[in-house]
């Protein structure tokens, strides 16, 4: 499956930090938000993306280069416009323009176009099983928001059917009777290109969808989960506490924490208080860590409990282990699933243990 990603925007209500970097790059939760679309349109299985790039096309390919995530990664630019030798301005092509630039890109299959200012964690491989199973041109994710006057807003037919009978971009507040907003994300058909005039500026949402919607050819796809527009200062505001939410929600963090680089703590895991975490240790999901000092490159399985204990360098604990007070564990040793050691246990350096100690022991 291939996807195009509208990153030619200007970024004009991110101003003056969009001034340096396009907002493709704005960081949300510490990670570039082109970041966070790629992760999940390569989970959806997406093989190759065309990013539509604009303003500021440089930086992003810079950061992007030829793949990320295991997809190979193509550029498509709006056609640049030089007025004079001193004075340079972008045509932009808007967000119909670039899909039928990058029409050879995409190819004869059905694909993914989406903007890129928008952090979702969206199921593209539904959206796009979706839209197979109705035979349209265009399906549009929809979802549902209080004041839908800020985005494209579509009416369905009353039929069960999915399909869009209205489409109004940004319409005057009362002017549509429904909330459901496009959320910038469309599986498409080949059939597409016939809708789009070449090389020159064209609007998805005033001049295209408008016209499928004539033709009976317009389906929608409605999603609940996470979904922001970051176009605006408040906007990438909440992004950033959206996902902040979420993270703390999957796993559970409680003062004071230290941890190195790179340490993942899977969903479910709690960890703390007291708690130190070195460099590239693995917490699993459902794992408790709490007043232990662990070593960089430690794993702790699914879990497992770790609790009022040391534990060496690049240890590996199975599922289901217990390491209760006073216990020292040897850097390299091996802890197999299930096993427990209730108290004042030390472990020698790349010991395998698959028995379970319940008394002050050193297993050598
Ligand atoms: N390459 C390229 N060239 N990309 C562009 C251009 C262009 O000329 N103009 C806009 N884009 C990109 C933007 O960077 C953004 O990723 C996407 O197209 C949509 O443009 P916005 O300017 O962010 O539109 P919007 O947020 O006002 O409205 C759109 O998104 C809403 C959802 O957030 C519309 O699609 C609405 O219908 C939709 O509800
Ligand atoms: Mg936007």
């Amino acid at each position: 499956m291939k996807a195009l990603i509208l990153a030619g925007g200007f970024g004009t209500r991110l101003r003056p930090l969009s001034c340096t970097r396009p907002k493709f790059l704005f960081p949300v939760a510490n990670k570039p938000l082109i970041d966070w679309t790629l992760e999940n349109l390569s989970k959806s299985g997406v093989e190759e993306v065309v990013l539509a790039v604009n303003y500021k096309a440089e930086e992003l390919a810079a950061y992007c280069g030829e793949s990320r995530f295991g997809m190979k990664i193509l550029y498509s630019k709006d056609e640049e416009l030089s007025l004079g030798q001193t004075r340079r301005r972008y045509k932009a092509l808007g967000t119909g323009g670039p899909v039928k630039l990058a029409e050879k890109l995409l190819g004869d299959d059905d694909f993914l176009v989406l903007n890129g200012d928008i952090l979702t964690n969206l199921n593209y491989a539904e959206l796009m099983h979706e839209h197979k199973s109705k035979g349209g041109v265009a399906t549009i994710a929809l979802y549902s928001v209080e004041d839908p006057s800020r985005y494209g807003v579509a009416e369905l037919a009353s039929d069960g059917s999915m399909r869009i009978t209205r489409f109004v971009e940004k319409p005057a507040k009362g002017q549509v009777a429904s909330n459901l907003v496009n959320a910038g994300v469309y599986a498409l058909s080949p059939k597409i290109f016939d809708y789009i005039p070449e090389a020159k500026h064209c609007s998805m949402e005033r001049e295209v969808f408008p016209r499928l919607v004539a033709e009976n050819m317009l389906f929608g796809y409605g999603f609940n989960g996470l979904w922001i527009d970051i176009g605006k200062k408040e906007d990438y505001l909440k992004a950033n506490m959206m996902v902040l939410d979420s993270l703390q929600r999957q796993k559970r963090l409680e003062s004071p924490v230290l941890m190195g680089e790179n340490v993942v703590v899977e969903e479910g895991a709690e960890v703390g208080p007291y708690v130190v975490l070195g460099d590239n240790v693995h917490v699993g999901k459902n794992a408790s860590v709490k007043r232990s000092v662990v070593f960089p490159g430690v794993a702790i399985s699914d879990s497992s409990v770790v609790e009022g204990a040391v534990i060496g360098e690049d240890v590996s604990l199975g599922k289901a282990v217990r390491i209760g007070k006073n216990c020292i564990i040897g850097d390299g040793a091996i802890i197999k699933d299930g096993v427990t050691l209730a108290r004042d246990v030390s472990v020698c350096p790349f010991k395998e243990v698959s028995e379970s100690v319940f008394k002050a022991k050193c297993l050598m």
